[in-house]
C-alpha cells in the first residue's frame, strides 16, 4: 500500500486526509439494518388541501386560548420563562405518574410508538432533529464552476497552520457528491439539514456588483431541492468563516476579465481590504445576505446570519490560529471584528425583513405552482409511516396537525394571507446569529472570586453579542472593562441590533471550570494537570517552554520549525489583549471523561446553559441548538459511534430536563453529518455520524447514527433513560464542591495545529505564573 506521507499522490488528492486516521476501521456491527430501517418508508396516506387549511386556522385560535390558559395556572411561578409545552405544576404531575411507570415496567417498544412512553421522555412532536454542516469544511471543488478563493483557502496553506498541513481542496468532495450526503441525512431520520452557503461561490469576490455566480448559486438551489424532495427542510447558514479572499486581500487575486491585474486594483478594490476589520464588508455581506434570500428563500426558511463570531474574533484575530491569522492587536482587533460581524448580521435582517414585508409572494409572481408542489409535496410526506408500522390515530393525527399548521403559515403567508390568520409567528424567514460557548461553572462555587470570573466569562463570550442583538448595546461589564478600545454603536444601529435575532441559535459543546485568574489559581490548576493527565506528562517541559518563549511549535512534519498560524503568530502577544480584559481562568475536572478534542463531556452543562439563556434573555422564537456533538476515536470496535451513542442520550437527557424546567428549546442539530476538514485539526477530529474511508467512501457509525435515528422518529428519550438519570442530570457531577481540576492550556501540546492557540495563550499565562 502506498505511504500516506506529505510526498504521496493519494496525500495530495485527499487533500492531506490521512489515511491512518480517517480510514477508520468499519465498525462490526452491521450496517444494514440502519439503513433498512432508515429507508423503507411507505406511501404517504394524507393529501392535505386547501378546505383543511381554513380549518386548522380555528384549530389554532383553540390551542392558543388553551395555551395561554395553561400559562396563566402555571406561569406565576417562573415569570421570566416563558412556558411552551406545559405549566410546571403539569409537569410535576407528569414526573410523578413516571415515577410510578418507571418503577412498574420499563417503557414497551409499542408505548414509545405511541408517542414516546411517559410525559417526561417526550420531546414535542415539532422538536427538530437536525445534521449540521459547513461549505468549507466539507465541499472541497475549491477552483470550480468559478467559485472565488476564501481566507481558509489561504490561510490552510500555509506551512504550520493546519495539521499535517492538511488542506480542504478536496475536503469531502461533496460538491459532487451531494445527492449522496442528502441521501445520507435523509436515512439517518434527520428532520433538518443546516448547510452553509460558501459566499466566493455564489460572489467570487464577495461583492454583488463584480457579478454573480450563477452556477455556485445553482449548486445551493440544489441542495435545498435535495433536502425538500427528502421531506428535510433545508436550514441555511449565510457565513461560516470562509470570507472571500478578494475582500480580505484583493491585491492578491488574480487577475480575471475585465479586472485590473494585481497592482493596477483601483482605489475602491484597495479600499476593500481588511476583511472583517473593515466597515464595507458589513454593507457587502447585507447584499450577499439579500441575494440568497431572493433567490434561495422560497426554499428556506430558518437562516443563520454568521456562524460563531467569538470563535472568528477570538482565534482570527486574538490567537491568530484561524484564518485571517492575525494576532497583530489582540486588543483591539477582536472586538473590531465583532462589531462589523454584529452590524453585518443587523444588515442581513434588514434585508430580511424588507423582504418579508414587501413581498409576501417571495417566491415570485406566477410561481406559486411551484411553492404548491415544493411545500405541500414536503408537508405530505412528513406523514410517511414507516412500512408495516400501525401508528394509532392520536399520533397521526397530532403529526397531521402539526405539519397541517406549519403547511398553513408556509402556503398561506405566500399567497399573501392577512396577517391575521399567521398570527404574531408571521414571518416569511427567520434569521439568527449563531453564538457559541462553553457552559462556565464556578470551580469553587462559594468563592466570591470565582463567581466574578463567571460573570466575566458570559460577559467576553456570549454576552458579548446576545446582548446587542437583544438589548441593542454591548454589556455595561464589557464597557467599564475595555473601555474606548470597545467600538460604539450609533442610535440607528442600536434599533437595528436590538431585536434582531428571531431565535437563539446556540452552539455548546462542553463546560469548563472557571476560576479567578490569579498566578496562585494558575498555579494550582497548572500543577495538578501536570501532575495527573498523562497526555500532559508526556510533554517534555523544556520543549514546552522553549516553544513558548520564542513562540513557535515544536518541530514540524518536514524537521524544520516553523511559526505558529502564519507570520503574525511570531510577533508573539502584546499585554494588553481580550485574554486579559476577560481575566479569567479556564480548567477542566481532573476525572472528567475527555472527548478526542480534549473537551470535558458536560452534559449537566448543556443543561444549565440553556436555563440560563432562558432567564435571561426569554428569546422569542425560543433556542436551537445549532450545532453540539462530540469527536471520539475510532477503533475497531466502533468505540466512537458507541461514545457517540452515548453522548446523545447525555445530550438527550439534558435537553428535555431543561424543557421540562422551562427552557423553550425547539431543535437539536448534531455536529456533524460526516467526518469532514476539522479546521486547524486538519482531518484528525472525527464528529461525523458517517465517517469516510480515504477514497471518501462513507460509512455510518453504526451505534451513534441508530441513536440519532432513534431520537428523531421517537421524539422521546431512549427506553433506557431512567427517572433518575432524568432527575440528576442537572447537578454538578462532583455534587457541589469541585475537586482539584487540570487547566485547559496545554492539553493539547505536541499537535500543532492547536497548539497554535494554546501556545500562544500559555506563553501569556505561563510568563504570568512562572518566569
Ligand atoms: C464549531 C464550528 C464547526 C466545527 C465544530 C466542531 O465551533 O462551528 O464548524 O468546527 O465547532
Amino acid at each position: 500500500m502506498e505511504p500516506n506521507t506529505a510526498s504521496s499522490p493519494e496525500w495530495h488528492r485527499t487533500g492531506g486526509r490521512s489515511a491512518a486516521r480517517s480510514a477508520a476501521v468499519r465498525p462490526v456491527s452491521s450496517t444494514a439494518t440502519f439503513n433498512r430501517a432508515a429507508t423503507s418508508f411507505g406511501p404517504c396516506h394524507f393529501d392535505l388541501s386547501a378546505t383543511v387549511l381554513a380549518a386548522a386556522a380555528a384549530l389554532r385560535t383553540f390551542t392558543r386560548t388553551a395555551r395561554a390558559r395553561r400559562c396563566c395556572a402555571s406561569g406565576a411561578e417562573l415569570p421570566a420563562v416563558r412556558r411552551r409545552e406545559t405549566g410546571a405544576a403539569l409537569l410535576a404531575a407528569e414526573v410523578a405518574a413516571a415515577a410510578g411507570e418507571a418503577t412498574a415496567a420499563t417503557p414497551s417498544a409499542a408505548s414509545d410508538t405511541e408517542g414516546g412512553g411517559a410525559a417526561w421522555r417526550r420531546f414535542p412532536t415539532d422538536f427538530v432533529w437536525g445534521v449540521a454542516t459547513a461549505a468549507f469544511q466539507i465541499e472541497g471543488a475549491v477552483a470550480e464552476d468559478g467559485r472565488g478563493p476564501s481566507i481558509w483557502d489561504t490561510f490552510s496553506h500555509v506551512k504550520g497552520n493546519i495539521y499535517e498541513d492538511a488542506n480542504a481542496d478536496v475536503a469531502c468532495d461533496h460538491y459532487h457528491r451531494y445527492e449522496e450526503d442528502l441521501q445520507l441525512v435523509k436515512q439517518l431520520g434527520a428532520k433538518a439539514y443546516r448547510f452553509s452557503i460558501s459566499w466566493s461561490r455564489v460572489l467570487p469576490t464577495g461583492v454583488v456588483a463584480d457579478g454573480v455566480n450563477e452556477q455556485g448559486l445553482a449548486f445551493y438551489e440544489q441542495i435545498c431541492r435535495g433536502c425538500l424532495a427528502r421531506g428535510v427542510e433545508p436550514v441555511a447558514t449565510l457565513y461560516h468563516w470562509d470570507l472571500p479572499e478578494a475582500l480580505e486581500a484583493p491585491e492578491q487575486q488574480p487577475a480575471r476579465a475585465g479586472r485590473p491585474a494585481a497592482g493596477q486594483l483601483s482605489a475602491a478594490e484597495l479600499g476593500r481590504r481588511g476583511g472583517w476589520l473593515k466597515r464595507s464588508t458589513v454593507g457587502h455581506f447585507g447584499r450577499f445576505a439579500q441575494l440568497c434570500f431572493e433567490r434561495l428563500g422560497r426554499y428556506v426558511k430558518t437562516w443563520c446570519s454568521i456562524n460563531e463570531p467569538w470563535t472568528q474574533c477570538i482565534l482570527g484575530y486574538c490567537f491568530g490560529s484561524h484564518a485571517p491569522g492575525r494576532n497583530v492587536k489582540p486588543g483591539e482587533e477582536p472586538y473590531l471584528a465583532a462589531h462589523h460581524m454584529l452590524l453585518a448580521h443587523a444588515k442581513a435582517q434588514e434585508w430580511g425583513r424588507s423582504i418579508a414585508h414587501s413581498s409576501p409572494k417571495m417566491a415570485g409572481e406566477g410561481e406559486m405552482s411551484d411553492v404548491t408542489e415544493q411545500n405541500l409535496g414536503r408537508e405530505s410526506m412528513a406523514l410517511e409511516a414507516p412500512e408495516g408500522v400501525q401508528i394509532d390515530p392520536k399520533t397521526l393525527m397530532r403529526i397531521f396537525i402539526r405539519r397541517l399548521w406549519a403547511l398553513l403559515k408556509r402556503v398561506g403567508v405566500r399567497r399573501g394571507a392577512s396577517a391575521a390568520l399567521a398570527g404574531d409567528e408571521l414571518s416569511l424567514l427567520e434569521l439568527a446569529m449563531v453564538l457559541n460557548t462553553e457552559w462556565p461553572e464556578a470551580q469553587e462555587p462559594e468563592n466570591p472570586e470565582d463567581q466574578a470570573a463567571v460573570e466575566r466569562h458570559k460577559v467576553f463570550n456570549l454576552d458579548w453579542f446576545a446582548r446587542p442583538l437583544y438589548d441593542g448595546d454591548y454589556p455595561p461589564l464589557m464597557r467599564s472593562r475595555v473601555g474606548e478600545r470597545l467600538p460604539r454603536f450609533t442610535e440607528a444601529e442600536q434599533k437595528s441590533l436590538k431585536g434582531s435575532n428571531d431565535f437563539f441559535a446556540l452552539n455548546c459543546y462542553s463546560a469548563r471550570y472557571i476560576c479567578e485568574d490569579t498566578a496562585w489559581r494558575k498555579w494550582q490548576n497548572t500543577a495538578a494537570t501536570l501532575r495527573i493527565l498523562p497526555y500532559i506528562a508526556d510533554v517534555p517541559l523544556q520543549k514546552l517552554k522553549a516553544a513558548l518563549a520564542s513562540n513557535k511549535t515544536d518541530e514540524g512534519s518536514t524537521g524544520e520549525e516553523v511559526p505558529v498560524g502564519g507570520p503574525a503568530q511570531a510577533r508573539g502577544l502584546p499585554a494588553t489583549s481580550w485574554i486579559t480584559d476577560a481575566g479569567y481562568e479556564t480548567a477542566v475536572p481532573l476525572d472528567a471523561e475527555l472527548t478526542a478534542t480534549g473537551w470535558p463531556v458536560a452534559h449537566y452543562g448543556l443543561a444549565r446553559l440553556l436555563l440560563d439563556l432562558q432567564r435571561h434573555y426569554a428569546p422569542r422564537g425560543g433556542i436551537v441548538v445549532t450545532e453540539a456533538g462530540a469527536a471520539f476515536d475510532d477503533d475497531r470496535r466502533g468505540a466512537a459511534g458507541r461514545r457517540q451513542a452515548a453522548y446523545l442520550r447525555g445530550q438527550s437527557v439534558a435537553l428535555r430536563r431543561a424543557m421540562a424546567e422551562g427552557a423553550d428549546v425547539r431543535g437539536y442539530f448534531w455536529w456533524t453529518l460526516m467526518d469532514n476538514f476539522e479546521w486547524s485539526f486538519g482531518y484528525s477530529k472525527h464528529f461525523g455520524l458517517y465517517a469516510l474511508d480515504v477514497d471518501l467512501t462513507r460509512w455510518p457509525r453504526a451505534e451513534g447514527a441508530e441513536a440519532f435515528g432513534r431520537l428523531a422518529a421517537r421524539q422521546a428519550l431512549a427506553p433506557e433513560v431512567t427517572l433518575e438519570e432524568f432527575t440528576r442530570c442537572l447537578d454538578r457531577p462532583d455534587g457541589k464542591k469541585a475537586r482539584v481540576v487540570g487547566v485547559e492550556r496545554g492539553l493539547r501540546v505536541g499537535e500543532r495545529n492547536t497548539v497554535a492557540v494554546w501556545h500562544i495563550y500559555s506563553s501569556y499565562t505561563f510568563k504570568h505564573a512562572y518566569f
